[in-house]
């Protein structure tokens, strides 16, 4: 079985080709960054209309690259939500298009969904049931995950997301869009311990996160320090080192709590080294396993799509003739996986 997968949510055009039996056989990646980069963000009326220009040619370059015609896709997957209303509708109306025109099923996938499951494209992959910590741009989640398709969210942000409060920070440090990694590659030249952020949420019960704090500790301090470029990568290294912290403080909880020992961790924010090294530290400490997608696939592309596009078709989900998306869609609403 073939399924092509769309991607289209936010910045990202993306586009790929997945078999059951083969793997991932093409991956095609369009990232709008330079345009938004004027900006200093996301325009979501730009981004709907270049999505417009890039998905049928990136389309087709995935159809070539895997060696596919469209006579062997059985299915053609795309983001449904959560998502900018207008990109989401681009790549639901091209899906849901070629889907009629070729007379395949369109199946339509929970973007978290296809972060969540991003880990399984690699050759090292979790075995249920697992803990799974997303962070992205949008979103930060603690879930459990029982079995394939089967969510239970366990904490998440009361405010901003990691990755919003990556790229709040940035900014506020004069670090152009997109903040997220760059702030984090300007970390390392910080010195670990000049400053010190606080931990929002630590010491609370239960297994929520609150970000918002620290780009309000991050403006203060800016305005207390010598303004040069060592005390900006001191603050960047300061306020990464608090993220992750607290990530690993919520994720030490939730592992306790679940008795589980395996961890995934995905999103765009899963791609920060920092980050990486802090969570695999605890997990060794614990005597456990941390799984991550390639750096490639913690942001957002096609490839995470086909393949949650084919659990869900595996599944039995369609969409019918109309184009639907939902810019909000909590994971736990899915339909659950029964086996
Ligand atoms: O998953 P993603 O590509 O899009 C959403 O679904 O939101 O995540 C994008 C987020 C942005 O906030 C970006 O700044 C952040 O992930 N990000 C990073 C890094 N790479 C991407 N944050 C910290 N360190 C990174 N290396
Ligand atoms: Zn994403």
């Amino acid at each position: 079985m073939r399924i092509l997968g769309i991607e289209s949510s936010c910045d990202e055009t993306g586009a790929a080709v997945y078999d059951d039996k083969l793997g991932l056989l093409s991956n095609a990646l369009y990232s709008q960054i330079a345009m938004h980069a004027e900006y200093g963000g996301v325009v979501p009326e730009l981004a709907s209309r270049d999505h417009i220009k890039k998905a049928l040619p990136l389309i087709s370059k995935a159809l070539n690259d895997s060696g596919s015609s469209p006579a062997d896709i059985d299915a053609v997957a795309y983001t449904a939500g959560p998502g900018l209303v207008g990109a989401l509708m681009v790549g639901a109306a091209v899906a849901r298009s070629l889907a009629y025109a070729w007379n395949r099923p369109a199946v339509p996938v929970n973007h978290m969904e296809g972060h969540l499951l991003a880990p399984m494209l690699e050759e090292r992959k979790p075995e249920f049931p697992f803990l799974a910590l997303l962070v992205s741009g949008g979103h930060t989640m603690i879930i459990q995950v029982a079995a394939p398709g089967s969510y239970r969210i366990l904490g998440q942000s009361v405010d901003d997301a990691a990755g919003e409060a990556f790229d709040k920070t940035a900014k506020l440090l004069g670090i152009p869009y997109p903040g997220g990694p760059l702030l984090s590659r300007l970390a390392e030249q910080g010195v670990p311990g000049r400053f010190h952020f606080p931990r929002p949420m630590a010491d609370s019960p239960n297994l929520d996160f609150s970000f918002s704090g620290l780009k309000t500790h991050a403006a203060n301090t800016i305005r207390e320090v010598e303004d040069s470029q060592q005390a900006r990568a001191d603050i960047a290294r300061a306020f990464e080192e608090a993220v992750t912290d607290i990530l690993a403080i919520k994720v030490r909880k939730a592992l306790r709590q679940t008795s589980y020992r395996r961890l995934v961790v995905a999103g765009g924010v899963s791609a920060n080294r920092g980050i990486r090294k802090g969570l695999a530290d605890l997990m060794t400490e614990l005597g456990g396993e941390v799984f991550y997608p390639r750096t490639e696939f913690c942001t957002d592309n096609g490839a995470m799509i086909a393949y949650a596009g084919m659990f869900r078709f595996k599944m039995g989900t369609r969409a019918d003739l109309s184009v639907e998306v939902r810019p909000r869609w909590p994971l736990d609403t899915l339909e659950q996986n029964n086996g």
